[in-house]
Formats: structure tokens, sequence, C-alpha cells
């Protein structure tokens, strides 16, 4: 992790402006204020704490993340707002160590390992003579050639060393691979061996679709145990990772919905007939790290676990860890002297019961329609709850008994936000429970919220420190594509510098032809980089190149902090092409309609020479570039115009139309030769 994202890990945006004096009020799942930077009577400045940052849609229509807010705030450059937020932090300001760097490349190292073997046990499956019997497996389990590819199933051969011997051919050491976590050694005689033998191999990836462990179904029914799984290595945790994220992240973000099911098979199988907002929690309870990472995503949680005894505890086990997550309030004391609380994790629970017997792998094979029902009839976590609840307790237990229950359960109920909602679900678990009224436990409850809340005082009347970091890697919004364009187009003009005035002049040609669009066509400027690091070298990059033409790596160097001066040396020294082809590999970004004349384009681009090559890939990614980011913002202006006034929502349609305009110009421009063409330039 760089600093900067360690820093941006750390910290809460939300908080820290809060802190800083700037009255937040929440509206749905952003906040908003009158904007610091302007005076405005109607507030437009928005902070979205999902992604981390913020925009002012108002007069100064400028945005960015906690760093560019310190920046203005304070009025300082990155340099001071880079040593205000590390001390806030707690985050000890140095170069990176070689050691540091080391590790690092070990990491990489590990994860193509993985990749490596994840691709061969995939090939096995496909083709190998000895998986006929794996071949028939999947075919039992339904699932589709298409499925396998998707989640890069594979086998495992039946052999004590054919991955062993495999890697080390290609260079591996015994040590890494048992880092990684593929082979095992004998207790007693130190000979390694392979882990995984006659399995069927699911892989496990990360959030960004990179490999970091495995799940191995036997195929023998008497083989043990069931799921032979990765053990905890650097890279594979197991508590911290969902099944099949990488593949749910887009629909659970667009749906705001997320489903956990329990195991690797059910997700596939969900995912197969198009549920893909499905992710598996690999059998145990949910965890905090999980919801974390989820509630970056969803607003709203289904847990489908399996309907057994076992299933209903993991159910409530999950709940707990929800309800706890939830509460991670952060009490602060606000300028006024009012004690406030900020960023909950805002999220719905509801809970689908599965038929006895069933799990959702069987349920979705058998009748999908059913499946889709079950999801749609979700309950909400307190009805769940305390039906649960009454329906565990005998008939005859004792009225002491019946308050116990309750009290266990009330946490739970009073952990949504909603004061109306919360005094509906303890009289609705009182009823249930033969309590009354409900009204001596909800100030039971009542009492209980204001002891925890003294239990947190804010120590000397300043804005007391974040009860809990913000440990989620909330900051780490962007996709792996994202950050590897950024990376890319930075690295390009650094290493090929007079290909700045190039870029300005493509966006200068665009304002001429699209007038309504310009002030979303404006050069390429340092809010085009999210990154915080890659923002401030541009920013200092530009500068050195307006002032001194040729010595401007030296201006450069001597104003750039000492943090970001091996950034700026790994992409003085990248290899532009190797991030073309990452680039090219990863279609996310593209939109679908222009990936075919993305490839005719780059097809013409690589019979050119290679400097008008570079020039001309480095244009179509700036527009890329500058494409994403006009997507962020009119993704962000549109969950304003919900809930804007009238005239507010003239202002935003207005803007709206802006974006619109300026994506369409983009996009038309990265098909038209004559803007990209190197003839226009020269
Ligand atoms: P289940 O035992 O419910 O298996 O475990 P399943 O998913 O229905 O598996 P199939 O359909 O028989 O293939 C649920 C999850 O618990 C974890 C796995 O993640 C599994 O998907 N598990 C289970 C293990 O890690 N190890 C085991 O031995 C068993
Ligand atoms: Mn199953």
């Amino acid at each position: 992790m760089s600093i900067t994202q360690e820093i941006r890990a750390k910290l809460d945006l939300v908080q820290y402006i809060s802190q800083s004096g700037v009255p937040l009020r929440k509206a749905g799942r952003y906040f908003t204020a009158c904007c610091p930077f302007h005076s405005e009577k109607t507030p437009s400045f928005v902070v979205f704490p999902e992604t981390q940052t913020w925009h002012c849609f108002g007069a100064c229509s400028t945005g960015g993340d906690i760093f560019t807010f310190v920046q203005r705030r304070e009025n300082v450059d990155f340099a001071e707002a880079l040593r205000i937020l590390a001390e806030k932090a707690g985050v000890q300001l140095q170069p990176r160590t070689p050691e540091q760097r080391q590790r690092e490349a070990h990491l990489d190292k590990l994860r193509s390992l993985l990749n490596e073997v994840a691709r061969f046990y995939h090939q096995r499956l496909l083709n190998a003579p000895d998986a006929a019997e794996a071949r028939a497996y999947v075919a039992r389990r339904g699932l589709s050639e298409a499925t396998l590819v998707q989640f890069q199933i594979g086998y495992a051969p039946d052999s004590w060393s054919t991955v062993l011997d495999r890697l080390k051919q290609i260079g591996y050491t015994e040590r890494d691979m048992l880092e990684a976590g593929i082979l095992t050694r004998h207790d007693d005689s130190e000979r390694v061996y392979d882990r995984f033998r006659d399995r069927l191999m699911i892989p496990i990836c990360d959030e960004r679709g990179q490999v970091i462990g495995f799940g191995a179904r036997a195929l023998k029914p008497e083989a043990q145990p069931k799921y032979l799984n990765s053990p905890q290595t650097p890279l594979f945790d197991k508590s911290a990772v969902l099944f099949a994220l990488h593949h749910a992240r887009r629909s659970i973000r667009e749906s705001e919905t997320a489903v956990i099911v329990e195991g690797y098979m059910d997700a596939i199988q969900a995912h197969q007939h198009g549920f893909t907002n499905v992710v598996a929690q690999m059998g145990t309870a949910l965890t905090q790290a999980q919801l974390k990472t989820l509630s970056r995503f969803a607003r709203r949680l289904i847990l489908a676990l399996d309907a057994d005894e076992a299933g209903a505890r993991a159910t409530l086990r999950g709940l707990e860890a929800a309800r706890q997550a939830a509460s991670v309030e952060r009490v602060f004391v606000d300028p006024n002297g009012a004690l406030r609380e900020s960023s909950r994790l805002n999220l719905e629970l509801q809970v689908v019961t599965l038929p006895v017997g069933k799990d959702p792998d069987d349920l979705i094979r058998d009748d999908p329609q059913a499946w889709r029902n079950l999801v749609a009839e979700a309950q909400g976590v307190a009805e769940y709850v305390i039906n649960t609840a009454a329906a565990r307790l005998p008939a005859n237990a004792t009225l002491a008994e019946r308050e116990k229950v309750a009290r266990e359960l009330l946490p739970l109920l009073m952990a949504t936000e909603n004061n109306l909602q919360q005094q509906a679900n303890v009289q609705h678990l009182a009823y249930k429970l033969r309590l009354g009224s409900g009204k001596a436990l909800l100030e039971w409850a009542a009492q209980q919220q204001r002891l925890k809340r003294i239990d947190r005082p804010a120590a000397d009347g300043k804005p007391s420190a974040p009860a809990q970091p913000n440990t989620g890697q909330a900051a780490l919004t962007l996709t792996a594509h994202g950050e590897a364009l950024q990376e890319y187009c930075l690295a390009a003009l650094l290493q090929h510098p007079n290909l700045l005035a190039d870029v300005q002049r493509v966006f200068r040609q665009l304002i001429n032809e699209n007038a309504a669009a310009e002030s979303a066509l404006q050069p390429l400027c340092a809010a085009d980089f999210t990154r915080p690091d890659l923002r401030a070298i541009f920013e200092v990059f530009v500068r050195a190149r307006a002032q001194y033409e040729e010595d401007w790596l030296a201006y450069l160097e001597a104003h750039l902090p000492a943090e970001l001066q091996p950034v700026l040396e790994q992409l003085l020294v990248a290899h532009l092409e190797a991030y073309e082809q990452r680039l090219r590999s990863a279609t996310e970004l593209y939109p679908r309609a222009l990936s075919k004349d993305v490839a005719t384009l780059r097809e013409q681009v690589s019979l050119h020479s290679d400097t008008v090559r570079h020039r001309t890939a480095l244009l179509h990614h700036v527009l890329l570039l500058r494409l994403a980011r006009l997507r962020r913002e009119s993704a962000e202006l549109s969950h304003l115009m919900q809930e804007a006034d009238e005239v507010r929502l003239r202002d935003y349609l207005r803007l709206s139309t802006v974006y619109l305009h300026a994506i369409r110009a983009l996009s038309q421009a990265m098909h038209a030769q004559p803007i990209l063409n190197s003839q226009s330039f020269s």
C-alpha cells in the first residue's frame, strides 16, 4: 500500500470534513453542506462516503478526495497536505525502504505464481485425459462451459508433484510455492508435495480478480475434507475474502444489493443463472471485514444461509457482526459543542429462509424462479430475529426467561437509524414474547443507548479522535484498471514530455467543436487523476514544463515531496508497452459500443512508427481517462438529482446535459481518426 493509500484508508473523509467545521447534513447515501470554498445559500457541496470523495456542484465545480480537501481548506500544497494528514492518521512519512519494496515485489511474485497455477489447473480440466472424471462431475453438477471459463475452474491431477515440478521448471522455488499455499510439507520427513490432488479446483480471487487461493472440492465421496482450502497466506485471509466478489461487484453496485450464500457452488450456480449479485462467505460466519467490504458497494444485504439449526445460528452470528459493524459510531463534538455522530455503516439487512434441506445451488438448478421469488420476499432482519426467537422459546417459558431473550435481541433491533422503526421492532418483539406493550422494553433500550454514549466522552472539547479508525479499504474504490490507466497516462507523459502539448491541443480542439460542453472538456488537469500521488506529480510536472522547458525534470525532483520520489522513479522507467497490454486486456472501462472501433484503431496504430504509436496510444488513453472522470461525476450528479428541489434540479439538469454532451464528444473523438491522427498535428 502506498503512503497515500494508507492515509486514505485510515481517515474518514466525512468525519474529517465535519471536524474541520463544515456542518454536514446526511441526505441518503451522502452528505451535503453549503460549500466551504464559495459563498452560497443552498448547499451544493456534497461528500460521498462510499467513494471518500467530495464535489462542489455549484460555483466552484471542483472536487477530489481528502488530500485536495485539505489543500483547498488550508490553502497548502500537496506536500503540506500530506504532512498534515499523515500526522492525523498516525502514519510515519518515510520514503519506501528497500525492504518494503522487496516485500511488495515478493507479493507480486506470489500473485503471478497463483495465477499461473490456476491457469494450469484450468487447462487440465478442459483438456487432460486424466480429468475425464472431473469433467463428468462438473457436468453432473450442471456447470456450463462458459461458467468453467468464467470462474477458471480447474482440475488438480492425482499426483504428488505435478505442480511442484512444473513451477520449478519455470523458475519458482519451493519456498515460494509453500508460501503461496500450494505445497504441503510432510511433518516428519520435511518432504514437500502438491497440496491439492485429485480435486476440482475453484480459484478464489481478490476484489480485482487476482487469484489469491483455492477451494478444492473432493471428487471421491470418501475423500476428506469435502473442501480443502488454501491455508492462510500473505495473500489469502479467508475471513476477509468473499468468493465471487470480483464478478459480482458491478451488479451489486447497480442493484445496491448483495446476496450472501454459504458455499462456492451456490455462488457459481447463481451466477450461471444470471443472479450476478451473489457472493459466498465460504462456510464461516460473516466477518466485520467482509461486511465493511460489502458496505462499499451495497445498501442492502440479503443473507441466504442454510435453513438448518447451524445455518440459523450462522445467520444470527452474521447479523450480530453486522450490528457491531453498524454501531461503530463516530461520536465527536461539533464546533457548537453538540455531540454528533456520523458515517454509520448504513446497511439494510434481510434474511432469506431456504426450504429445509435445500441449498441455493439445488434450488436454483431446480427452479430459478423460486429462487427469484424467495430473494424478492426476503424478510427484514427484525422480523426474522423475532420470529426465530419466538419459535425457539418453549410455550411455558417464564416471564424472566422471555425478558432475557428480549434483552439479548434488543441491540439488534435498535441498530437501525430510524427511530420509528426501532419502536415498531421493539413493540413487535414485546408482542411476540408476550411482554405487554413494549414500553418498558423501550425505556430500557433507551437507557442502554445513553450509557453507551457516556462511555465515550470527547476528551477536551476539541474534536475527539476517531473512536475507530476507518480500517476498511474505503479509499480503494478505483478498479485496478482505472489505476493502471492513470499510471500509464502519467508515465507516458513523463517519458515523452513533448506529448503534453499534443494532449492539450486535442482538448482545445474538442472545445472548438463542442462549445456547449466547454466546462467538461478543459485541458487535462490534476482532477483527472484520482490517485493523490499521481495527481500531485502531474501538477508539479505541468508547472515544471511551463517554467523550465528543458530542466523540467530537475525542477520536478526538487519540488516533489520525498515520499513521492519512488513513485516518480517507477513512472519514469515504467514499461509503456506492458501497460498498454494490460489496459488492452482489461475491457472494463471501454464502453461496449466502442471496443470494436478501438480494436480497429489499434490495428492501425500498430502500423505506425514508434513515436507516432506512443502519441496515438497516449491520446486515446487520455480521452478514456477523461471519459472515466465524467462518468464518475455524472453518476454522482444523478444521485443528487434524486433529492434535489426544483431550483437545484434545474441547475443539475443543465450540468448533466453538459456532461452528456462532453461524453458524447469524447466517444466520437475516439472513433474519429482526424483528431487522434498524427497528421493533424504535424
Ligand atoms: P457445505 O458443506 O454446505 O457444502 O459447505 P456445499 O457448498 O453445499 O458443497 P457441495 O454442494 O456439496 O459441493 C458450505 C461451504 O463451506 C465451506 C465451503 O466454502 C463450502 O462451499 N466448507 C465446507 C469448507 O471450507 N470445508 C469443508 O470441508 C466443507
Ligand atoms: Mn451444495
